[in-house]
C-alpha cells in the first residue's frame, strides 16, 4: 500500500522545515509547498504555490492526503478560501495555531489570537479532520538578537526578568508528526510548552554558554523595544499585540505542562538544547 501523500506548508520557515525533515526521515512522502528556489532533502517534491492566492494552491494540492497548514499572514482573510481549496484535496488539515487560543489570559482585540481562533473555528466547521497545534512561544524568536549577539556581543531587549516556557520548533513538529501520520489527535488543540520557565535574561546566557562567547543582556524600556522592533522592519500590528502581551507575562507566565512527553514518548527539549543547536546563527 503507498503511504498518503502530505503537504507542509511554511516548508521554508522554522516549523514546516522541521516538519518536513522529520516527515522525511521517517520515510513519509511529503510534498513542500514553496515560493521561491529552496532546498530539500533529496526525496522531497517542492511545488510552488501562495497561500495568498487559493488557485495556485491546486498543483500542490493534487494527490495529497493530509496538509500542514503555517499562516503566515496577521489577519484571517483569505483563509476560509484556502481552507476550502485543501477541502477539495485532503482528508485531513493539522494547523500551527497558539497557546493563546482558548486561554485563561486570551485577550480580546489581541491580533494575532484572534486571526488563529478565527482559523480554528473555520478549520473545525469545514468537515475536515483537524487537529490545532496551540505552541507556547517559540525558542526560535531569539534569533531576532542574533545578529546584535554576533556584532555587539550583547543583547538589548526588554523584560529581563520575563520567564518563558519556549518550545523548540522540533518539538512542535514531532507533535505535528503525531497528528499527520496517526489518529491519537483528531480533533484536538493540545497546549504544547517548553520543558520550563527560563528567563530572558538566562536565555541569553545559555546562547553565550552555547557559543562560547561572553554576551551581554541590556536591558531597554518597553517603548524603547517597541520602536526598536519597528525601525528593524517589524509591522507595527506584531510589535504592538506581541510586547505589551509579553509585559503581562511577567506577573501571569504560561503555562508549562508536559505534552510534548505525552504525545510524542520523548520530554520537550530544553532551552539549552535548542541553543546549542542554533550557536551557529549566533556565531
Ligand atoms: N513565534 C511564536 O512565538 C509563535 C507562537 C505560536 C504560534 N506562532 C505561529 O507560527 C506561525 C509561523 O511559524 P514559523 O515561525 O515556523 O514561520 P516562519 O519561520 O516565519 O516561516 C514562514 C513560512 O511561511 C511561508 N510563507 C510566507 N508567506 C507565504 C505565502 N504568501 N504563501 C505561502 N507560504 C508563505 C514562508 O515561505 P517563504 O520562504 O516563501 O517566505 C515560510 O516558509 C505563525 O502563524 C505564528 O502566528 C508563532
Amino acid at each position: 500500500m503507498t503511504q498518503p501523500r502530505i503537504l507542509v506548508t511554511g516548508a521554508t520557515g522554522k516549523v514546516g522545515g522541521a516538519v518536513v525533515t522529520q516527515l522525511h526521515a521517517a520515510g513519509v512522502p511529503v510534498r513542500a509547498l514553496v515560493r521561491g528556489e529552496a532546498d530539500f532533502p533529496e526525496g522531497v517534491q517542492a511545488v510552488r504555490g501562495d497561500l495568498g492566492d487559493p488557485a495556485s494552491l491546486e498543483t500542490a494540492l493534487e494527490g495529497v492526503d493530509s496538509v500542514f497548514l503555517v499562516w503566515p499572514f496577521l489577519s484571517a482573510e483569505g483563509a476560509s478560501d484556502v481552507i476550502d481549496a485543501i477541502g477539495k484535496h485532503a482528508r485531513r488539515l493539522v494547523y500551527l495555531s497558539s497557546a493563546g487560543v482558548g486561554s485563561e489570559e486570551e485577550k480580546p482585540g489581541e491580533a494575532i489570537t484572534m486571526f488563529h481562533t478565527e482559523l480554528e473555528q473555520l478549520i473545525e466547521g469545514s468537515g475536515l479532520e483537524w487537529t490545532a497545534l496551540r505552541p507556547t512561544g517559540f525558542a526560535s524568536n531569539t534569533l531576532g538578537w542574533a545578529k546584535e549577539v554576533r556584532t555587539t556581543g550583547a543583547v538589548r531587549a526588554p523584560l529581563a526578568r520575563l520567564a518563558r516556557p519556549l518550545i523548540h520548533e522540533a518539538d512542535i513538529a514531532a507533535v505535528a508528526v503525531q497528528a499527520l501520520t496517526t489518529d491519537a489527535l483528531l480533533g484536538a488543540c493540545p497546549l504544547i510548552t517548553g520543558l520550563e520557565l527560563i528567563t530572558q535574561e538566562r536565555q541569553v546566557a545559555l546562547i553565550s554558554e552555547a557559543i562560547g562567547r561572553p554576551v551581554r543582556f541590556e536591558e531597554v524600556t518597553l517603548d524603547e523595544a517597541i520602536e526598536q522592533m519597528k525601525a528593524a522592519g517589524y509591522p507595527a500590528e506584531l510589535v504592538e499585540a506581541v510586547l505589551p502581551a509579553q509585559a503581562e507575562m511577567l506577573d501571569n507566565p504560561e503555562p508549562v505542562n508536559d505534552e510534548v512527553e505525552r504525545i510524542t514518548g520523548t520530554p520537550a527539549r530544553s532551552f539549552r538544547e535548542w541553543a546549542v543547536d542554533h550557536a551557529a546563527d549566533f556565531r
